[in-house]
């Protein structure tokens, strides 16, 4: 069969063939009909994520959507790649896709709607009215966050981004402001400050436009204060690090934890916001744009900057 197969770390993964899976013990072969390329794959592939597989060649792809061997279309996780024509998953880890909702956005919705949910749910504990700043919402996920703490009924959400296009258009996903990150920091910082306090950010970027917001949270006085900003870490694409001194965290409200693999929540919960995802796409009150490639042209893609799109590959 064809996959998308990476040779070394950094390289693009190339189409080739590839013996078919073998299922082990409580697997199933699936026919893979929609694999997204999303920013863990890329991060996978390039060995900067830290569960970069050193056991190359590999098959690429950890989440997609298939057909059982009985017709029922599933979300999956494969151990063994996804982007292929065939994948192994656990039953347990397959998902029925409701009627009236396409493999590719189905596919496409799972990572950044569920992981989004459960960053604002799960992570940042968010309740109604609560203020929220999403940094880095001209992303797939950011954009996605936008329109899930709207849904969550936090008060008011300002978005902030680089891309000046898609900000401009997050007013209408849910977003009460915008505020350009490509600004010189002592202006970003007073754009920030603007805003007021937030009870939670939601941060795709870290790097330096979440230094420079965290930056805006310290005090240089002596007052009691007890409001909170809880700062939940889901990625870092402006950067790995920030710098983070001890007078920050004691002069400042700042709640500071991460939403990833380390701390998710449980397998039930996840299945339940699975369901909750695919049926607000389903039924049109959670937006998603995807660009349909097929998986032949891997490496032609595996690069390109997504611009708040999904690339959804079809084996
Ligand atoms: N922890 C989890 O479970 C989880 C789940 C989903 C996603 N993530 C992570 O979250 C991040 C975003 O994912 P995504 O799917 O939204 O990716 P995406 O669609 O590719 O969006 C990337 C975002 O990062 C911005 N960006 C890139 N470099 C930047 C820089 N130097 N300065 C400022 N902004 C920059 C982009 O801005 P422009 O629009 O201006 O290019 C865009 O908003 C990734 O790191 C991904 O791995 C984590």
């Amino acid at each position: 069969m064809k996959a998308a197969v990476l040779h070394a770390p950094g390289d693009v993964p190339r189409f080739e063939d590839v013996p078919e899976p073998e299922p082990g013990e409580g697997q199933e072969v699936l026919q893979v009909t929609a694999c997204p390329l999303t920013n863990l794959d890329r991060m996978l592939a390039a060995g900067t994520h830290f569960a970069s597989s050193a056991n190359l060649p590999a098959v690429c792809g950890t989440l997609a959507a298939g057909r059982l061997s009985d017709g029922t279309r599933v979300l999956f996780r494969s151990p063994g790649g996804a982007m292929a024509e065939q994948a192994v998953a656990n039953r347990a880890w397959c998902t029925p896709i409701p009627e009236g909702l396409d493999d590719d956005l189905a596919a496409a919705v799972q990572n950044p709607g569920v992981s989004t949910w459960a960053a604002l749910e799960w992570r940042a504990k968010l309740r109604p009215d609560e203020r929220v700043l999403v940094l880095g919402a001209t992303g797939v996920a950011g954009r996605i966050a936008v329109q899930l703490a709207k849904r969550l009924g936090a008060g008011r959400i300002v978005a902030a981004g680089r891309n000046t296009d898609v900000l401009a258009a997050l007013p209408g996903l849910g977003a009460d402001a915008t505020i350009q990150l490509d600004q010189p920091d002592d202006e970003l910082r007073a754009a920030f400050r603007a805003e007021g306090s937030f009870d939670v950010v939601l941060d795709y970027l870290w790097g330096r436009p979440a230094e420079v917001f965290i930056s805006t949270l310290g005090h240089t006085d002596m007052v009691l204060r007890s409001a909170c900003t809880r700062f939940v870490q889901v990625g870092s694409t402006a950067g790995a690090n920030v710098s983070l001194s001890a007078d920050l965290l004691r002069s400042s409200g700042l709640e500071l934890v991460g939403f990833g693999t380390g701390n998710a929540p449980p397998a039930a919960e996840l299945d339940r916001l699975r369901g909750e995802v695919m049926g607000l796409v389903a039924s049109g009150q959670l937006r998603m744009d995807v660009r349909r490639v097929p998986l032949a042209q891997v490496h032609e893609v595996w690069n390109l900057d997504q611009k708040g799109t999904r690339t959804v590959l079809i084996p």
